[in-house]
């Protein structure tokens, strides 16, 4: 079958080289091409990729939104603002659009610097919230910015959650749990 398909392509390559030929063109040029093509073959892959993740992050922030929001409802909020926290915690990664897939994707521990930019995805996100208008927009950045944080001021930016609204434990505890439970490019579900 392999051979097949590698016999297939050789005559497939040769007769490219032989028209090639004939139009006077050079093997180099050939070789040129061959490697265009799979570079464009490498970067179709790797769009493949970034598509199946972003589906899954996707996924994943639906997720987030939902147990939130059934959370903040066991938790007492009304079911406004509940709705208000699920549909703010649907955005928290946002961010994660402008960092590099080579960090989001990384099959093992980020070094210190890949670190520092994964952490930007907070600040990215309340960036690119910036003109969600109403109650949504202020807590959906909020959200974005803070959902790293921790009651012992151990996270992304060190902010300890008793000086953030009472909102943001709640969907940096979902996250977590969502975080530990699914898989990761660094690890198995
Ligand atoms: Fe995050
Ligand atoms: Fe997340």
């Amino acid at each position: 079958m392999n051979s097949l398909k590698e016999n297939n392509q050789n005559q497939y390559q040769y007769q490219q080289l032989h028209q090639y030929q004939h139009k006077g063109q050079n093997r180099h040029q050939y070789q040129n091409e061959h490697q265009n093509q799979q570079q464009n073959q490498n970067k179709h892959h790797y769009t493949h990729q970034n598509q199946n993740q972003s589906q899954s992050q996707n996924k994943e922030n639906l997720i987030v939104a939902h147990i939130s929001e059934m959370f903040a409802l066991e938790l007492g909020f009304s079911t406004r603002e509940a709705r208000l926290i699920g549909k703010a915690a649907e955005y928290h990664d946002v961010g994660k659009a402008c960092i590099c897939p080579s960090i989001i994707m990384k099959p093992s521990a980020l070094t210190p610097d890949e670190f520092e930019v994964m952490k930007m995805h907070t600040k990215f996100g309340a960036q690119m919230l910036a003109n969600m208008r109403g109650e949504l927009g202020v807590v959906a950045r909020t959200v974005a910015e803070f959902h790293h944080e921790d009651c012992q001021a151990t996270g992304y930016w060190k902010v300890p959650t008793s000086q953030l609204p009472s909102f943001l434990p709640l969907v940096s505890i979902v996250d977590t749990y969502i975080a530990l439970r699914n898989r990761r490019p660094y690890k198995p579900s």
